[in-house]
């Protein structure tokens, strides 16, 4: 059995995992850095990758020390090695090729997407190739058709800002704080999603893109008039925001031709998020998949697992592999129109 030791820090999650190739994750540990970001209400670069500096050696050594395992018994380890800040990303992939030089172990230069992409396997034993992922983080908002590893048809993506990104902003303009999607999640509870009238961009439209930034300005200025509460506010966001998701996954759907379907990322986390999109498989006769929270944000489980099912596959990389800000997981997709398009 393969065991790979896996190290994750694209964004402000420092973490480390052992993972083995029978879909068992033996330790897996994460440090956020909630409390050096809040000041400035939102990641900075420079302090993200100063503190996975300070902190990933302590934290890998952890995660040896709680599974019981010397560096020597792993097979090989893998490490993100972007997309993402790029200072975060180059700390990660450097402390993977000290070590894996130091134990003379074989490097695994992880895509992050692809640590999402394949992340559901770790949860679900009998989930096999091919699914719909609908990724919904703070950098991504993708749907994507995973078809084998290494082997993903990029179906749609953000024309300008992420799901993630979007909670997170209009959090910041209710005042609700950061991290933002758990409070403005929290704030819309008791709020009425009908309230507000806000636009729901790109609905209905052909191609399966995703647009927030229209939604973010809406919800800014209908807060600046006064009218509303904060609740209300919140909760015809999130509904709207809700209903882009499910309109444009529909659209997918119609284009992937298969029979499962998997959400993954922070967004999905939120419970609405997650009650919506359960209910749109099911109307598709679709097997729903979402995997546990903490496997859904940012972790070193599914580096770790990529990295497992890539050495099996004989998928190992040099100690030159590049640190990448911009790692699109599909090469050939079309380009989406407008403008910041994420890869
Ligand atoms: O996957 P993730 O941990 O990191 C990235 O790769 O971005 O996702 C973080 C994102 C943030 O934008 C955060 O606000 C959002 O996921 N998020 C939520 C919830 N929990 C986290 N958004 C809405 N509702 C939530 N409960
Ligand atoms: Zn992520």
């Amino acid at each position: 059995m393969t065991l790979v030791l896996g190290i994750e820090s694209s964004c402000d999650e420092s973490a480390a995992a052992l993972v083995t190739s029978g879909r068992r994750m033996l330790v897996h540990k994460l440090a956020g850095q909630d409390r050096e970001h809040r000041p400035y209400g939102g990641v900075v670069p420079e302090i993200a990758a100063r503190a996975h500096a300070e902190i990933l050696p302590g934290l890998i050594e952890d995660v040896l020390a709680e599974a019981g395992i010397g560096l020597a018994e792993v097979d090989a380890i893998a490490a993100t090695a972007g997309p993402g800040l790029i200072g975060g990303v180059l700390v990660g992939l450097t402390v993977a090729k000290g070590l894996a030089l130091a134990a003379d172990k074989p490097l695994i230069a992880i895509n992050h997407l692809e640590g999402h992409a394949l992340s559901p396997m770790l949860a679900v034993p009998d989930l096999d190739f091919p699914w719909l992922l609908l990724l919904v983080s703070g950098g991504h908002c993708q749907l994507l058709l995973v078809k084998g590893l290494g082997d993903y048809a990029r179906l749609a993506t953000t024309i300008d800002d992420a799901a993630g990104e979007a909670f997170d902003k209009c959090a910041k303009a209710l005042g609700l704080g950061f991290p933002g999607g758990p409070a403005l999640e929290a704030a819309a509870a008791s709020g009425d999603p009908a309230a507000v009238p806000l636009p729901r961009p790109l609905l209905g439209a052909d191609e399966p893109h995703f647009s927030f930034a229209g939604l973010k300005s809406a919800v800014v200025r209908a807060q600046e008039t006064g009218r509303y509460s904060v609740p209300d506010i919140a909760a015809s966001f999130q509904a709207a925001l809700i209903d882009c998701l499910v309109d444009r996954s529909a659209r997918a759907i119609q284009e992937a031709g298969v029979d499962t379907f998997v959400v993954a990322g922070g967004v999905a986390a939120n419970r609405s998020v997650r009650d919506a999109l359960a209910a749109l498989a099911a109307r598709h006769g679709m097997r729903f998949v979402a995997p546990p929270i903490w496997l859904c944000t940012d972790n070193a489980a599914m580096i770790a697992w990529a990295g497992a099912l890539r050495f099996d596959a004989g998928m190992v990389d040099g100690l030159d592999a590049p640190a990448r800000a911009r790692w699109p997981l599909d090469p050939d997709a079309a380009p989406a129109r407008g403008a910041g398009v994420k890869a």
